[in-house]
């Protein structure tokens, strides 16, 4: 008698072995890059309410915490400043001794190569104002002047020893206008990674508490519209043409066709931003018990790397490390 079904995919389903086996998608701590708060002034690391788990580090815990997750197996970080003093120009991101800048150096001469070091190239932790560039006289946000002053952020940066230049404004031109710079001062192997498609999201919330941003309104004239994708793939193309060596979508989970669609469309790594909201949510849920947290995890650096990315930014990188070992 033939057996109905004939076709029964469930046969490869049926123990962990099996499952792991024929997985189609693995994500690699490797491809994992921590994002790190570092402010000015702390005697102590302090806890961001929104975001349990994530401290702002002084400059002693962040290299502590950098030489953690370093053994972790994870591929990088991601440094972010928070100065104690802001101003209209955001003037802490250029001096060599500001907080960003020393930090950088501080926690290369911790980890050396051992982990990629990137570090945020924007203007908003920065200025008085919040936003991520310099206004003009009517209150707006001055593309070319800003583009000026990420010009000289991104020598300060890689003096001071990062591998990897974030470019987060969204302001046109800034890959260009940055590697040029980058050259010129002989900076020819430090690297950008673009955030080509960044979204203007109600999911970067908890990342302005976290940098207590001075922000009021909104950054709808630089950011993208979440309707659009098409509006990304030009970016994108921008982008890999002004000479972006990784290109990022941001947020991740809500733009998940979007990365797909710069994975088909591009050669260089794609990244993608799991942001402070997302781990907000998860966090939440499981902490009224309402989600399983670490499958929460799991599944959704999966789905990132099924949708195309290589590189994920994650604020539970160091975990996941572990947690993905474990899953397959
Ligand atoms: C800009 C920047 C932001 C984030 C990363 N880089 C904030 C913004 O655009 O408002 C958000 C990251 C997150 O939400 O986790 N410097």
């Amino acid at each position: 008698m033939t057996g109905f079904p004939n076709h029964r995919p469930r046969r490869l389903r049926t123990t962990p072995a099996m499952r792991r086996l024929v997985a189609e998608t693995r994500v690699h701590p490797a491809s994992l890059v921590l994002p790190m708060f570092v402010r000015e002034g702390l005697d102590a690391p302090r806890e961001v309410a929104s975001m349990p788990g994530v401290v702002q580090h002084t400059r002693d815990s962040l290299r502590k915490a950098v030489a953690s997750a370093a053994r972790s197996g994870i591929g990088g970080v991601m440094l972010f400043g928070i100065p104690a003093q802001r101003d209209a120009s955001g003037s802490g991101g250029i001096d060599p001794d500001g907080i960003l800048n020393t930090a950088i150096a501080d926690v290369v001469s911790e980890v050396g190569d051992s982990l990629v070091v990137m570090s945020d190239l924007c203007l908003d932790e920065f200025t008085d104002h919040g936003h991520c560039g310099v206004l003009d006289a009517a209150g707006r946000v001055d593309n070319d002047a800003t583009l000026e002053r990420y010009a000289e952020m991104a020598r300060a940066q890689a003096e001071a020893g990062a591998h990897m230049l974030g470019a987060s404004g969204m302001m046109d031109g800034q890959v260009g206008r940055v590697r040029a710079a980058l050259d010129v001062a002989g900076h020819t192997d430090t690297a950008i990674l673009a955030y080509a498609a960044k979204y203007a999201s109600a999911c970067f919330g908890p990342f302005r508490d976290a940098v207590e941003s001075a922000l009021e309104g909104d950054r709808r004239t630089y950011q993208q519209d979440p309707a659009n994708l098409r509006e990304s793939l030009r970016e994108v193309d921008l982008d890999v043409a002004e000479g972006a060596d990784v290109v990022m979508v941001k947020p991740a989970l809500p733009y998940l066709d979007v990365v797909a669609a710069v994975a088909d469309r591009v050669t260089v790594p794609v990244a993608a931003y799991q942001v402070s909201g997302e781990y907000a949510m998860v966090e939440a849920a499981a902490a009224n018990g309402w989600l399983d947290r670490e499958r929460m995890i799991v599944e959704t650096l999966t789905s990132i790397r099924r949708a195309g990315a290589e590189l994920i930014c994650t604020y539970w990188a160091e975990e996941a490390a572990q947690l993905v070992r474990d899953a397959y």
